[in-house]
């Protein structure tokens, strides 16, 4: 029996001896209580808790909700949390958030992402020979799941690589749920004010990549040089824990599940699938989607009052057994398996989606492919798992091959 819904605290969690699954609270609550109340900030805020798909949906689809951090009842991770810049879109409502978006929308075009995939299966190439080329056991995070996505985010937005110990710092540290306000607000100054330099270089030496292009789009007077700055701090840092958690932990739940690696390795169709499932299964963004209703909503029966806080835990949506049919079971071969929430929903779902499809669809089968006996060199228990962060992963990953 779940408790009542004034005492349901609202936990990130997890049973050690299934760090794969959301905790089994959630379950619960989904069957029993789909929209209940939980309380944060020790009990000062008790905003919403939505965990069927289709109410998730519900919530992410609608106009009633907005994502604005500096509303009285938002239910951010920390209170005092403040609204970040224009440029980090993501918590803008319309207007900010659609002239925002539109300056990059162009960029994450299936098309334009698909012709960067020969570029991605080179550096996966490179990034495995030289993992390949160590002693192992290695650092699978540290070699390979991080620094590929952070390539790939560079060479598209024109960035050196050579920085990628200060910008990796700085964004660990916006997802960090440890970190204080002032300090996630100082690792956005920081990417921002590395960004504006950078910006302005790029009228002097222009390239073919994503800030030129936004400098251009500053000249034309659509945005400001600061928020040029910012958009690109933005994608830098959503271009980096994203992609290199859903590598590490995709890899982890192959291992885990060997029988289902022949299916990945098959046709493109299948590959594409596999990705699709692997996002739903895993949904590494754990923190939850945090809006605030602006007008009176029903949501699975339960009105919502302008002004209240609601949390949507994509993870947890995307296990409901009234959608997806045995939905703990890793099925590469599900066929909804695309009907996830993975990447959100509605106006704010995942604009880099397209690029983090092409990443997975690459570098998960090269990976099994080039490594057939790829192993975890410690026991399960002893992998470190981000438990306090709002994307969910490994800080390490000891491999053999
Ligand atoms: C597997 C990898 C990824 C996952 C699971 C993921 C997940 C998400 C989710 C759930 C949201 C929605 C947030 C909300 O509704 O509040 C989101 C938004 C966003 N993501 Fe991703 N993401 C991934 C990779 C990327 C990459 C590679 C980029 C860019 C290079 C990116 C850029 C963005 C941006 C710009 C937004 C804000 C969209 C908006 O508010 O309109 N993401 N992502």
């Amino acid at each position: 029996m779940t408790s009542s819904p004034s005492e349901n605290a609202f936990t990130l969690a997890r049973p050690k001896d299934a760090p794969l699954d959301p905790p089994p609270l959630y379950a619960e609550l989904r069957a029993e209580q789909p929209v209940t109340r939980v309380s944060l900030w020790e009990g000062r805020l008790s905003p919403w808790l939505v965990t069927r798909w289709e109410d998730a949906r519900a919530v992410l689809g609608s106009p009633a909700f907005s994502v604005d951090f500096s509303l009285p009842g938002a239910p951010n991770f920390m209170e005092g949390a403040q609204q970040g810049p224009p440029g980090f879109f993501q918590n803008h409502d319309d207007p900010v958030h659609s002239v925002m978006r539109r300056t990059l929308t162009r960029e994450f075009m299936v098309k334009r992402i698909n012709a960067l995939r020969p570029a991605i299966a080179r550096l996966t190439d490179e990034l495995l020979g030289s993992l390949t080329g160590r002693e192992g056991p290695a650092d699978f995070v540290e070699h390979f799941a991080l620094p590929l996505p952070s390539l790939v985010i560079c060479e598209l937005l024109g960035v050196p690589y050579e920085d990628h110990g200060f910008f990796q710092q700085h964004s660990k540290v916006i997802v960090d749920l440890t970190a204080t306000a002032g300090e996630v607000r100082r690792a956005q100054q920081a990417l921002s004010a590395y960004l504006l330099e950078l910006v302005q270089a790029k009228r002097k030496t222009p390239g073919d990549d994503v800030i030129t292009r936004l400098a251009a789009q500053a000249d034309e007077g659509v945005i400001t040089d600061q928020d040029a700055a910012d958009l690109s701090a933005f994608l830098l840092f959503a271009g980096h824990e994203t992609t290199a958690n859903m590598i590490a932990l995709g890899t982890i739940t192959l291992l885990h599940h060997p029988d289902q690696i022949p299916y990945l390795l098959g046709e493109q169709k299948q590959v594409a699938n596999a990705v699709e499932e692997l996002l739903r299964h895993i949904s590494i963004v754990h923190g939850g989607m945090r809006r605030t209703a602006v007008e009176d909503v029903t949501i699975g029966g339960v009105t919502i009052s302008a002004g209240e806080g609601v949390i949507v835990p994509i993870h947890v949506a995307n296990r409901d057994p009234e959608f997806f049919t045995a939905p703990d079971d890793v099925d590469l071969a599900r066929a909804n398996a695309r009907m996830h929430l993975a990447f959100g929903y509605g106006v704010h779902q995942c604009l880099g989606q397209p690029l983090a499809r092409a990443e997975l669809q690459i570098v998960l089968p090269e990976l099994f492919r080039r490594l057939p006996r790829l192993k975890i060199a410690v026991p399960m228990e002893d992998i470190a798992f981000k438990e306090d962060t709002v994307v969910y992963g490994v800080r390490e990953l000891p491999v053999t091959w």
